[in-house]
């Protein structure tokens, strides 16, 4: 069963009506476009609680590129027939931006505690502002018990979790793990914009994530971040925008390992031109 609403005064009215029965709520943000990366979150939020709720919102604020906003795929009958593929009691929103923003379509300015100068950070700047404020609104609208992050934007869910610390907000937040094509290459709606050739290519993305892996313990991180640099180089299709090993919890870049601490890496690389992907891995 799925019901779609564009108005948050008619999302919130329905809901009330699972509150009263004390029924839980998970919630599960997209953009849409959506693929099995999406749908893998969606599932366990259909395990975990008696309702899903989805929003789909491509948001503006979030974009700090005009033609990557522009370009964003956006097809929501596609989407609810996406949807419509699982079993469970399913609620959208699928609001305009007037109606999440209200007056100003405006980004809250956040700090992380640093998360938010990493990487992503640092290569979109005001990007995790506008995640901040979407989600916070989101959160604010919906108050679901739980609500699902993929690890594919793994500072990103990082970053959600600081926020709901930060404003204290009455909600589990849950990782997913990273769903992949075939060939490896992580499931992004992005992925569409690919020629078919760089699309089957771009599986060596994460085939540099298991070589990273499997160095990890056996070689110097500088000489994993040439090796990788150099891999890159010799792929015309692809360009390196970063690649960095970091400490799982704060996002810093670290030069070698140290006991009792996790650490991942990253990946953000623009393929066949203009095409922005990212991927990550656990090293330990
Ligand atoms: P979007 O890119 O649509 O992703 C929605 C959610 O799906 C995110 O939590 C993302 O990490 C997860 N996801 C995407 N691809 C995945 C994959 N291959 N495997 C597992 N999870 C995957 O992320 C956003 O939208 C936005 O920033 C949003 C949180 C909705 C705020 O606007």
């Amino acid at each position: 069963k799925m019901i779609v609403f564009h108005h948050q005064n008619d999302l919130k009215d329905h809901l009330l009506s699972y509150r009263s029965s004390n029924k839980s709520i998970g919630f599960v943000p997209t953009m849409g476009a959506l693929h099995k990366g999406h749908l893998s979150l969606m599932k366990k939020a259909l395990q975990e609680n008696d309702i899903l709720v989805v929003s789909i919102f491509v948001n503006p604020t979030q974009f700090n590129n005009v033609d990557d906003l522009e370009k964003y795929p956006r097809d929501l009958d596609s989407d609810r027939n996406t949807i419509a593929s699982l079993q469970g009691e399913i609620v959208v929103y699928a609001p305009a931006p007037e109606d999440v923003y209200e007056d100003k379509v405006i980004s809250e300015v956040f700090s992380f505690d640093g998360l938010e100068n990493q990487m992503e950070g640092r290569f979109r700047p005001g990007h995790f502002d506008g995640v901040g404020t979407i989600v916070k609104k989101l959160l604010q609208i919906v108050s679901p018990n739980k609500a699902y992050f993929g690890e594919k934007d793994y500072q990103q869910l990082l970053i959600v979790k600081k926020m709901v610390a930060i404003e204290q907000l009455p909600v589990v937040i849950v990782g997913c793990p990273i769903l992949r094509e075939e060939n490896g290459l992580a499931m992004s709606s992005r992925n569409e914009r690919l020629s078919l050739k760089v699309r089957q290519k771009s599986g060596f993305i994460y085939k540099t994530l298991l070589d990273v892996q499997a160095c990890f313990t056996s070689k110097s991180f500088k000489e994993i971040s040439t090796y990788v640099e150099k891999m890159f180089e010799q792929q015309e299709d692809f360009k390196l925008e970063y690649f960095s090993i970091t400490d799982a919890d704060t996002l810093e870049a670290v030069e070698s390992a140290e006991d009792n601490k996790k650490y991942r890496a990253f990946i953000a690389v623009y393929a066949d031109g203009d095409v922005r992907l990212i991927d990550n891995i656990a090293l330990n």
